[in-house]
C-alpha cells in the first residue's frame, strides 16, 4: 500500500501542494519551520482522522483561511481516493466519491505508523497514553473496535453526568451501567487478546534497537479484575463520593517493564527513547503480519535523536518496508539525514510550505 498522491489547500503552512510520490524512501530535507512535519501531519490526519500532535482541526486551518483541504489517492488493494474537508461549519470525507457514513470502514484504507518525539510520553507519561496506543492499534486491525469503544465513552460521559446529580435518577443508572458493561467487556477482551502479542513484538524490537541485556515485559493491568457488574456494584458507595464511574477500561493501564522494574521509574533516559521507539516498531510488525503489507512509516525527527547503532537497529525495519513496495516518509535537517540508508530514497527540499524533488543522493 503506498500514498500516491497527496493534495492540500489551506492547511497548515501550505497554501497549495499537489504532489505525487512513488513507493520506497522518502526524506523531506529542510531548515527548522519550513513544514516537514506538517506534511507527516497531512499523512497521519488522513489516516486516523486525528493529529499525531494531539490538536484539534481549527488548528490545522492555515493562519487566516477559513477551511482546509486534504486530498489523496491511495494505491493498495485496489485503488482509493479521498477527500477530506475541514471548516467551523462543514466536515466533510468521502471514499471514492461517495460520503463515508462509518467511520469503522474507512479507517483501514490507510494505514499508518509514526515516530515522532513524543512518544516518549508513552513510556513516562499517564496511562491515557498507553490506552490510546491500544486503541489506535486495535482501531487499525479490528472493524468491531472503534464502534464499541464510541459506545463505551458515550455510556461513560452519560453516566459521569447523571452521578453528578444529588440523588441520580436510578432507573436511569441502571439503563446506562448495562450499557457500559455491554461495550466495556469486549473493549477489555480484546486488549486482553492484544496484550502479549505485542509484548512479545516490543521485547524484539528492543534487543534490536537498544543491545541492552534487559527484557521487556508489557504488562495489562485491566481496571476490571473479573466481573465488570460486580465491581461496579461494589463501588457504588464510593461513586456517591467522588460523583465519577471508578472502574472500566477508561481505567486501564499497561505497564512498561524492563527487568521487571517499571520503565518509568527506573530506566535511563536511553532505555526509555528505545523502548517508546519499540513499541512504535511492534506496532508497524504487528499491523505487517496481520495485512500482509508494511504500513506507512512517518518518521518525524527521531533518526536526529537515536545514537548510531540504535538507528541501525531500525534499519531493518524500513528495509522490509522497502522490500514489499511500502512507504517511508523520514524528516531530518541537513546535516543530520541518516547516509546508511543508501541511495535508494527520493529525497525532497522543503522550503516555506513547497516540495521541490532533489537530485538522487551521492554515496
Ligand atoms: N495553522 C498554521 N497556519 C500557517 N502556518 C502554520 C500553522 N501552524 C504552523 N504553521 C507554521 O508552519 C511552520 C512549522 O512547520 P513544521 O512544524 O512542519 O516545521 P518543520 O519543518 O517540521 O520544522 P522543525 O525542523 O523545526 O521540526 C512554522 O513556520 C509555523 O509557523
Ligand atoms: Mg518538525
Amino acid at each position: 500500500m503506498h500514498l500516491a498522491r497527496l493534495r492540500l489547500r489551506d492547511f497548515r503552512n501550505y497554501a497549495r501542494l499537489d504532489v505525487t510520490f512513488a513507493p520506497g524512501f522518502h526524506l523531506l530535507l529542510g531548515n527548522n519551520a519550513q513544514g516537514k512535519t506538517n506534511l507527516l501531519e497531512a499523512i497521519y490526519l488522513l489516516a486516523t482522522l486525528r493529529s499525531f500532535r494531539g490538536v484539534g482541526s481549527a488548528q490545522m486551518l492555515r493562519y487566516g483561511s477559513p477551511r482546509y483541504f486534504v486530498g489523496a489517492e491511495v494505491v493498495g488493494d485496489g485503488g482509493h481516493e479521498i477527500r477530506m474537508a475541514w471548516s467551523a461549519t462543514e466536515r466533510r470525507l468521502s471514499l471514492d466519491g461517495t460520503p463515508v457514513r462509518k467511520l469503522a470502514d474507512y479507517l483501514g484504507v490507510l494505514r499508518v505508523v509514526v515516530f515522532c518525539t513524543e512518544d516518549l510520553q508513552l513510556v513516562k507519561g499517564p496511562a491515557g497514553r498507553r490506552r490510546r496506543f491500544l486503541d489506535l492499534l486495535l482501531t487499525q486491525t479490528h472493524r468491531t473496535y472503534l464502534p464499541l469503544l464510541q459506545r463505551y465513552m458515550q455510556a461513560l460521559r452519560s453516566r459521569n453526568a447523571l452521578l453528578k446529580a444529588r440523588e441520580p435518577d436510578a432507573a436511569a443508572l441502571e439503563s446506562f451501567t448495562r450499557e457500559l458493561i455491554a461495550a466495556g467487556e469486549p473493549l477489555v477482551r480484546l486488549r486482553r487478546e492484544l496484550l502479549p502479542r505485542i509484548s512479545a513484538l516490543t521485547r524484539l524490537a528492543y534487543r534490536q534497537i537498544a543491545h541492552d541485556a534487559e527484557e521487556v515485559r508489557l504488562d495489562y493491568e485491566p481496571s476490571v479484575r473479573e466481573d465488570f457488574a460486580a465491581e461496579l456494584a461494589r463501588q457504588r458507595a464510593r461513586e456517591r463520593v467522588y460523583r465519577a464511574t471508578l472502574v472500566g477500561p477508561h481505567r486501564d493501564e499497561v505497564r512498561l517493564l524492563l527487568d521487571e522494574r517499571p520503565a518509568a521509574q527506573f530506566g535511563s533516559e536511553g532505555q526509555k527513547r528505545s523502548l517508546a521507539v519499540a513499541l512504535k516498531m511492534a506496532q508497524a510488525e504487528y499491523l505487517t503480519g496481520l495485512h500482509g503489507t508494511p504500513p506507512i512509516l512517518l518518521i518525524d525527527d527521531v533518526m536526529g535523536e537515536l545514537d548510531a547503532s540504535r538507528r541501525a537497529g531500525l534499519l531493518p525495519l524500513l528495509e522490509r518496508s522497502h522490500q514489499a513496495s511500502g512507504q517511508v516518509f523520514m524528516t531530518c535537517t541537513e546535516e543530520n539525514w541518516p547516509r546508511e540508508l543508501g541511495r535508494r530514497l527520493q529525497r525532497w527540499q522543503v522550503h516555506q510550505g513547497a516540495l521541490q524533488p532533489l537530485e538522487p543522493a551521492k554515496g
